[in-house]
């Protein structure tokens, strides 16, 4: 590897060692230098969620959180362009958010289970069914069920947003688990979809009983999108920023996360001596997001994010009544 490069990267490989190798960094430290010097020259950032890999989250991202954070933070983005790492629901969000800058995504198939999980015309006719009731729809959608929703939600704010319509009974799409979890902690009675996420629907109570059993002292974080009889034997569940917050006040010596295996990775990059467990479910939606394809992004400005003009207003203004409670 050329010195100077090596000399360039050398304080970012320090923050990211505990989690990747020494082999490795020679593979990841040409595009990182390289997408450092293009976000200069096209006025760029680069915002990254939780789920993207430690290469990404802690050595070129400008901004990262959950999903909640990100769309707060996209709308007062000052640079040119902003370039998402994460999937393509986060890119529309912060396009809605800050419609006045260039948005990025690196590739044009990073999907979400939910969001495939449910078109407008299902709203409609939710609409339809259940005359009257306010459709909270959460963020892992497209545009255009957000479009036709009345107001929107993430997993750190659904609580907040169900009980702040003020009614005794609302729609909740498209994540059933998500729907129970919530309907669990709450008088308001919930009407649910039958979407799922594809990598938290694969954590069982029974995996969580084995982990006990194989690691003594254990503690259990869930995200909410796991089935509802994982969330009760876990012993925290919350959105991703929530998870992340419990290992930095809480410190457990001794930790696993029921969700997408690069969050414990970028945790434990601040917290080396706590031993995370680590069943790992990847979400392949995410993973299509890598170093190389950032930076074609930034080289040839490729793939511009746009809403279809008749979706963005009622969309804007369901993601906005969601940040306003
Ligand atoms: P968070 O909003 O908790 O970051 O979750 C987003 C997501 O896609 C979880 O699978
Ligand atoms: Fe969608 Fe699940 Fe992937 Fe999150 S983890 S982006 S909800 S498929």
């Amino acid at each position: 590897m050329d010195p100077n490069l090596i000399a360039r990267t050398a304080s970012l490989y320090q923050r990211v060692r505990h989690v990747i190798p020494a082999m490795e960094w020679p593979l990841f430290a040409e595009d990182i230098d390289a997408i450092l010097a293009l976000k200069r020259r096209r006025h760029a950032v680069i915002l990254a969620h939780n789920y993207q890999t430690p290469e990404i989250f802690h050595c070129v991202a400008d901004i990262v959180g959950d999903s909640l954070a990100l769309a707060r933070e996209a709308m007062t983005v000052e640079a040119d362009v902003i370039v998402m790492a994460g999937v393509h629901f986060m890119a529309e969000t912060a396009k809605l958010l800050n419609p006045a800058k260039i948005v990025l995504i690196p590739d044009q198939e990073v999907g979400c289970s939910l969001a495939e999980s449910i078109t407008p015309a299902d709203v409609h006719l939710m609409r339809q069914r259940y005359p009257g009731v306010p459709i909270v729809t959460y963020v892992n959608t497209s545009a255009a069920v957000k479009a036709a929703s009345d107001i929107c939600c993430t997993s750190g704010n659904a609580k907040r947003v169900v009980e702040s319509l003020g009614v005794d009974r609302v729609i909740m799409l498209p994540d059933e688990y998500l729907a129970q979890n919530v309907a669990a902690e709450t008088d308001v009675s919930i009407i649910a979809w039958s979407g799922h996420c594809e990598v938290h629907e694969r954590f069982t109570v029974k995996d969580v009983r084995q982990l006990r059993r194989d690691h003594p002292g254990l503690i259990v974080l869930a995200h909410p999108e796991c089935p509802p009889s994982v969330v009760a034997e876990a012993d925290f569940a919350g959105s991703t920023a929530a998870l992340s917050d419990y290992v930095a006040t809480r410190r457990p010596s001794r930790v696993v996360l029921l969700t997408e295996c690069s969050m414990s990775d970028n945790i434990a990059v601040h917290y080396p001596e706590l031993d995370f467990v680590r069943p790992c479910n990847l979400c392949p939606h995410m993973k299509r997001i890598t170093l190389a394809n950032i930076r074609t992004a930034l080289e040839e400005m490729r793939h511009e994010v746009t809403i279809d003009a008749a979706a963005a207003e009622p969309a804007r203004r369901a993601v906005e009544r969601m940040l306003a409670v």
